[in-house]
């Protein structure tokens, strides 16, 4: 079954070498579709040529976050869910385009919501690939831990390792499951809530798609890290502020 990747990505200083990055470990997944979806009011060049030029299968969209739901400059990056928008968008496409598509090939395959700024095993993508409904497996450095997972007994979910809320319906991060692409056109409505409390975004779409006894653990019954919530380092812009401002500044015509 093919694999559809929904990646929400806004545009930084670092949001090429993001989207290279995660581009080029895409390109060693087989039947893997990224579904790419700009927070922007329009499609960007930058992305566009990227993914043109990615050599991979993809679908290029984009939907910003309304302003009043968007992170500020100087705001607490928790203070907000993040790609809450784009994800639906992404979701939004996947159903209408699949409705479209005859027979019963077009029902088969797994959605991962996979963040531009995270590292993913390419195992990860073969763990997915057998999802029934839900798929969940551990994933590392995130919540301030080494990692967040799953707890299994009897190969069923009982319960969560994590330092925050356990309480949470689905305490664990956005890529730590992927759903079946049937569960996803079943679940017609279930979608990420834009104005869910902190921690609660990912709890906001499973709620609508599967229960806590339905989930699959993958990755060894859960014992297995293959893939980290890394955070990129935003670049300083120091020195080139400075010559800026002497008319010295690098050529804005490079693209980075
Ligand atoms: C954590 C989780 O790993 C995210 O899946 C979750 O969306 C987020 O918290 C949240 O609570 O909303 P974190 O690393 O803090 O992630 O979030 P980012 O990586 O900064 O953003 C998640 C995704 O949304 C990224 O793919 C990013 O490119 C995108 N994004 C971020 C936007 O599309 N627009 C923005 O303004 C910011
Ligand atoms: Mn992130």
């Amino acid at each position: 079954p093919t694999v559809f990747v929904i990646t929400p990505t806004y545009a930084r200083f670092v949001q090429k070498a993001e989207l290279t990055r995660l581009s080029q470990t895409f390109l060693h997944v087989p039947q893997l579709h990224w579904v790419l979806v700009e927070d922007s009011p329009h499609k960007t060049p930058l992305v566009g040529d990227l993914l043109a030029q990615s050599g991979l299968t993809f679908t290029h969209l984009h939907t910003p976050t309304p302003k009043e739901r968007k992170l500020q400059d100087g705001d607490p990056s928790w203070l907000k869910p993040r790609g809450a928008e784009q994800r639906n968008e992404g979701l939004r496409w996947l159903r209408e385009d699949r409705r479209a598509q005859q027979g019963a090939d077009a029902q088969q395959g797994v959605v991962y919501f996979a963040d531009d700024d995270n590292t993913y095993s390419l195992q990860l993508f073969e763990e997915m690939r057998s999802t029934q409904r839900v798929s969940v497996w551990p994933v590392g450095l995130v919540g301030g831990m080494r990692y967040e997972r799953p707890v299994v007994e009897g190969g069923k979910v009982v319960r969560f390792h994590t330092g925050w809320r356990p309480s949470r319906p689905f305490p664990l991060d956005m890529a730590g499951f992927a759903v079946s692409l049937k569960a996803v056109l079943a679940n017609r409505d279930a979608c990420f809530d834009g104005n869910a409390p902190m921690g609660f975004l990912e709890s906001s779409f499973l709620q609508g798609v599967v229960t806590m006894e339905e989930l699959e653990p993958k990755a060894d019954n859960c014992s297995k890290v293959l893939v980290w919530h890394t955070r990129t380092e935003k670049p300083k812009m120091k020195r080139e502020d400075t010559l800026q401002a002497q008319g010295l500044g690098s050529d804005t015509a490079v693209e980075v």
